[in-house]
């Protein structure tokens, strides 16, 4: 089933002389169950694509489908409740709540979102792989950039979001950190159904995905499997 399903997507930031034409006639799809990898320079797109792709940002022309729903068919309202109940963003700001704990800032989500959040074991299971299961009690102030950003992925992740959306999840970590991230997505992907989109300029992440696309300039295409350097 398709998780989300972009169709002519364009985005154009600005208007006349100082319009920035982005995202050009993008087409995609993302189904559950999956790890989608989208590799790109800086600059080609990719924030702009996932902002879209989660309705963090609407689109110029075209049409973003979410779980079946049609965006732009959907009151704000409704569309911001899609948004909160389907779709964990991993953000580049990390927006950790400088006065909560990393424990807090779990705690927080339930009070956001609700009760359901992903089940206890699985959990405990994520925060070992990531290497912030020691972290719980310590203040954002206190964290390296890579545990910060660790932090945020657990924080997205323990949502249990059916859609997961992350924007360079590993610019400020290692490489055994950053695979470790990607095996992460990968099985919480194939175990648990979700639909994960990475969208990185980080190379060495490709080997994880089970989909690989390539967006230049705002166009995006397939990257064929006998075309992996990976
Ligand atoms: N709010 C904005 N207003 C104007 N231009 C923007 C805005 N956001 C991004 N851009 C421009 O759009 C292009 C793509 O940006 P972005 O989606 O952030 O790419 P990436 O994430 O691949 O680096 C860049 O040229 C960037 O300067
Ligand atoms: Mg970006």
């Amino acid at each position: 089933m398709q998780a989300i399903t972009m169709s002519h997507v364009n985005k154009t930031y600005g208007s006349d002389t100082s319009a920035v034409h982005v995202l050009k006639d993008v087409n995609f799809s993302a189904t559950y169950g999956q790890l989608i990898d989208v590799v790109g320079p800086s600059g080609s797109g990719k924030s702009t694509f996932l902002s879209i792709a989660g309705g963090l940002l609407a689109p110029t022309s075209g049409s973003i489908d979410i779980g079946g729903a049609s965006l732009q068919d959907l009151r704000p309202r409704r569309r911001e409740q899609l948004r909160l109940t389907t779709i964990g963003f991993v953000l580049q700001s990390y927006n950790l709540v400088p006065f909560l704990t990393v424990r807090g800032q779990f705690a927080l989500v339930d009070k956001v979102r609700g009760t359901r959040h992903m089940a206890r074991e699985r959990f405990d299971e994520v925060l070992q792989t990531l290497g912030i299961a020691q972290l719980l009690d310590a203040y954002p102030s206190t964290l390296s950039g890579g545990q910060r950003q660790r932090a945020a992925i657990a924080r997205a992740l323990y949502a249990d979001p059916a859609i997961v959306l992350a924007d360079e999840p590993t610019a400020s970590l290692d490489t055994d950190h950053a695979f470790q991230v990607m095996a992460t997505f990968r099985r919480l992907a194939h175990e648990t159904n979700k639909a994960i989109i990475v969208v990185t300029h980080d190379t060495r992440l490709e080997r994880y995905a089970d989909g690989l696309y390539d967006i230049t300039d705002g166009a995006i295409r397939v990257i064929e499997p006998h075309e992996r350097v990976a």
